[in-house]
């Protein structure tokens, strides 16, 4: 059954190292609705660190733009929060209360929150307070493990506190990102609280969309997808609209993964540096594409623009013919 799209936006999920302006605005072109930077350190804001300041910036055809902190110290993301407000005016500012890695919650922060709920509100109080009227959403897993799945629970503390939108990961900080994510679980988030619930884990195409879609959530968030095919946003808005879905051409294709490489070496003004950061991306980008295995192999040690002319004219001549 196809649903309404509007009010029913697609989220592109916060990935660090991943969704920087560049790619974000590749995917509302592609049909994102909102997009939120990845998770910024209440601290690096608070040092006013150029790198950090760097990860709050987009532009204003990016809007409905929010910026994802993540601390464990409520008055230091209260503060950050202000401070990121005065420099870039986001529509709104997401706490992270999802992060499983352990560098985060050694210090309290991301997930670590999600067992010690009395913290976890004080954030939510202080932030909400510091950033008043400026609308602040939040981010959670689903627990910390399987024996303490407490998203309904966390989702009415935060509710409570003036949190006006929840995303849900249905993972537990214990998965990582092993397993699959739980929209029993999800749905259940739905069902316990007013404010709304966006649904987000395993997002891979329309078909699971529209699945998902129907649990009771106001909206999807998706993730990985996103990195190997934006098209994804296209594709779920059309099965939305009950119209069909071409897939994008190999040429097509290619010629995203150019632009998205020569964007990043405009942006970052040395094509070496860029090229390699680009190497993970272009893995993703190629999933599923004919003869992936040696293409990844030489993308794997791409340092030039060049090199990947030559790349994808070979890929195009041995895939299509000359
Ligand atoms: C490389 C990577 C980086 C991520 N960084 C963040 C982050 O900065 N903030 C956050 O809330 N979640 C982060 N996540 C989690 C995603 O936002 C999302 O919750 C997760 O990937 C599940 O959605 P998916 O199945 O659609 O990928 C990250 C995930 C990945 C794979």
């Amino acid at each position: 059954m196809a649903v309404e799209k509007d009010p029913f936006p697609l989220f592109l999920a916060p990935m660090a190292g991943v969704t920087n302006s560049i790619f974000r605005r590749i995917c509302k072109e592609k049909g994102a609705d909102i997009l939120t930077t990845e998770f910024v350190s209440a601290d690096g804001i608070m040092h006013r660190n150029a790198r950090t300041r760097g990860y709050v910036r987009f532009l204003e055809n990016e809007r409905p733009m929010g910026v994802q902190l993540f601390g464990g110290d409520p008055e230091r993301l209260a503060e950050a929060a202000k401070l990121v407000i005065e420099w870039v005016q986001p529509d709104f500012i997401d706490i992270n209360f999802g992060c499983p890695a352990n560098k985060v919650v050694c210090r309290h922060g991301g997930s670590s929150l999600l067992r010690d709920c009395p913290l976890l509100e004080k954030v939510a109080v202080a932030v909400v307070r510091a950033c008043d009227p400026l609308p602040v959403t939040a981010k959670i897993r689903i627990g910390w493990d399987e024996k303490s799945v407490n998203a309904p629970e966390t989702a009415r503390i935060l509710e409570g506190v003036g949190i006006r939108r929840v995303a849900v990961h249905g993972r537990t900080r214990a998965q990582g990102y092993s397993g699959l994510a739980d929209w029993e679980v999800i749905s259940s988030v739905a069902a316990a609280v007013s404010i709304p619930v966006i649904g987000n884990g395993d997002i891979t195409d329309a078909e699971t969309a529209l699945k998902r879609s129907s649990s009771g959530v106001m909206g999807l968030m998706i993730g990985r997808a996103a990195m190997s095919n934006p098209w994804i946003f296209t594709e779920i808005n059309r099965a939305f609209r009950g119209e069909s879905y071409q897939p994008p051409t190999l040429e097509e294709r290619w010629d995203l993964v150019r632009r998205h490489c020569a964007e990043e070496i405009h942006d970052r003004e040395d094509e070496k540096t860029a090229m390699h950061g680009m190497r993970g991306r272009l893995m993703a980008y190629t999933r599923g594409m004919h003869g992936a295995r040696p293409l990844r192999a030489a993308l794997s040690t791409i340092s030039s623009l060049a090199e990947l002319d030559d790349l994808i004219a070979s890929h195009l001549a041995e895939t299509l013919g000359d």
